[in-house]
């Protein structure tokens, strides 16, 4: 059974679409969740290792096909429409359209979309938050296509295409995890991913007496596009000075700890700091992992916190709130562990808290930050998490192409 919350955007997106566009009813709803990734931060785009997890909140469209090649949409958050032709551009288009229009447009490149479609989109997966509002917007319009038109996509490709509508339509360099996430999470599960094959397992999370929490900063993430792309710019340098050393080496994922230590300082001692935060967080994510399939909750939030001092000190993408978020959390007894989660530069926190100190956690954090900033922080507990696939009108699996891995993330249930 759907969740409350599920049914009642269900019904908010039935309403809407009603009486925007009358009748008939949309033929599907669907949706695609935001991630937060518990541990392995700035290694997708050096070929390592990741573990996020897909939130319960989402981006969800209903949509019906249109008899032309029209594509009309009416967007619920913003309380904006647009209106295009399959492959031309929307004129004046507001932001959040540049996503949708970028999967329509790679879908019609893949001669995929039969005819035009029109629908309601909604999502309350938080935007500008480094919860991947625009990769659950990418996926949620993909997912939703595909069930309506029925062409077979895996994940893998699907989660390839939206990174590629990410660097095209909307100028980010971003790594594929989001991508993947929002695609191929699952509920219940962590969703383990090498970057570089493409090679993942979904790793059962119980926490039992346990949770995450997200604790967003709400802190202006203005400057994150540039010091992203500087910090990319610093790996390949990195790649290009110990790829002297070994003509195999093809990104940080191939740096040993060994040869890293072999040239500390070089080629600058920035640079080598970066390298260095590479090259552990890929090993911590793989011992995390182990840590999360053996119940060993204390060393996992060992291994957080070690993640963002790394992220903190030697790559430098942590601020002043988001260090005072963790270093508060890391105070609360019941606190196992707390990291900055994402790009950085603002943006969330995650921490791992025993239940019963969830309110002790949320009250000494909204007390310090307050204090500080003079702003309060917004916290997502993560009870549970949701995958993509359609909600409405019955699940369904994802029709999917023979290559894919069988372990589709298809009907959602809550
Ligand atoms: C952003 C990017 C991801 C990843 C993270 C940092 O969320 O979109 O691809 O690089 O930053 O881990």
């Amino acid at each position: 059974m759907p969740s409350a919350a599920t049914e009642s955007i269900v019904t908010r997106l039935l309403e809407a679409f009603a009486a925007h566009f009358g009748a008939p009813a949309p033929a599907v709803v669907a949706r695609a969740p935001g991630r937060v990734n518990l541990i392995g931060d700035h290694t997708d785009y050096n070929d390592g290792f990741v573990l996020p997890i897909t939130l319960d909140r989402a981006v969800y469209l209903a949509v019906r096909p249109r008899p032309d090649r029209e594509v009309r949409l009416l967007s619920l958050n913003f309380e904006e429409t647009i209106r295009f032709e399959i492959g031309t551009s929307p004129t004046e288009a507001p932001r959040w359209a540049a996503y949708v229009q970028g999967v329509v447009t790679e879908l019609h490149r893949h001669a995929l979309l039969p005819s035009g479609f029109e629908g309601v989109l909604y999502g309350d997966v938080p935007l500008g938050s480094g919860l991947s509002s625009s990769a659950a917007l990418e996926v949620a319009t993909l997912v939703t296509l595909q069930h309506l038109f029925g062409f077979a996509m895996s994940g893998e490709e699907a989660a390839r295409l939206c990174q590629y509508v990410e660097h095209t339509y909307a100028g980010v360099q971003c790594g594929i995890m989001d991508q993947f996430a929002a695609r191929l999470g699952r509920r219940g599960h962590a969703l383990f991913l090498d970057c570089r094959s493409l090679a993942y397992r979904h790793v059962p999370v119980h926490l039992k007496d346990w949770l995450f929490v997200i604790i967003d900063s709400r802190a202006p993430r203005e400057l994150a596009a540039s010091r992203y792309n500087e910090r990319r710019a610093e790996c390949e340098a990195g790649v290009a000075f110990f790829r002297r050393f070994d003509p195999e080496i093809r990104a940080l994922r191939d740096v040993s700890p060994e040869l890293l230590w072999a040239h500390p300082d070089q080629p600058t001692p920035t640079i080598w700091r970066r390298c260095r935060h590479v090259v552990e967080e890929n090993r911590r994510v793989q011992e995390a992992v182990v840590d999360l399939e053996q119940d060993r909750l204390e060393a996992f939030g060992q291994r957080m916190n070690a993640s963002h001092d790394s992220l903190r000190d030697l790559y430098e993408v942590s601020s002043p709130a988001l260090d005072l978020i963790v270093d508060t959390a890391r105070q609360v007894e019941g606190v196992l562990g707390a990291r900055l989660t994402g790009a950085g530069f603002g943006g969330c926190t995650v921490v791992l808290v025993h239940r019963d100190a969830l309110p002790e956690l949320e009250q000494r954090v909204a007390r310090a930050y307050e204090a500080t900033f003079g702003r309060q922080p917004a916290f997502y507990p993560l009870d549970h998490n949701v995958e993509a696939g359609p909600i409405w009108p019955e699940t369904a699996a994802l029709p999917v192409s023979s290559t894919s891995e069988g372990d589709e993330a298809g009907a959602s249930e809550e």
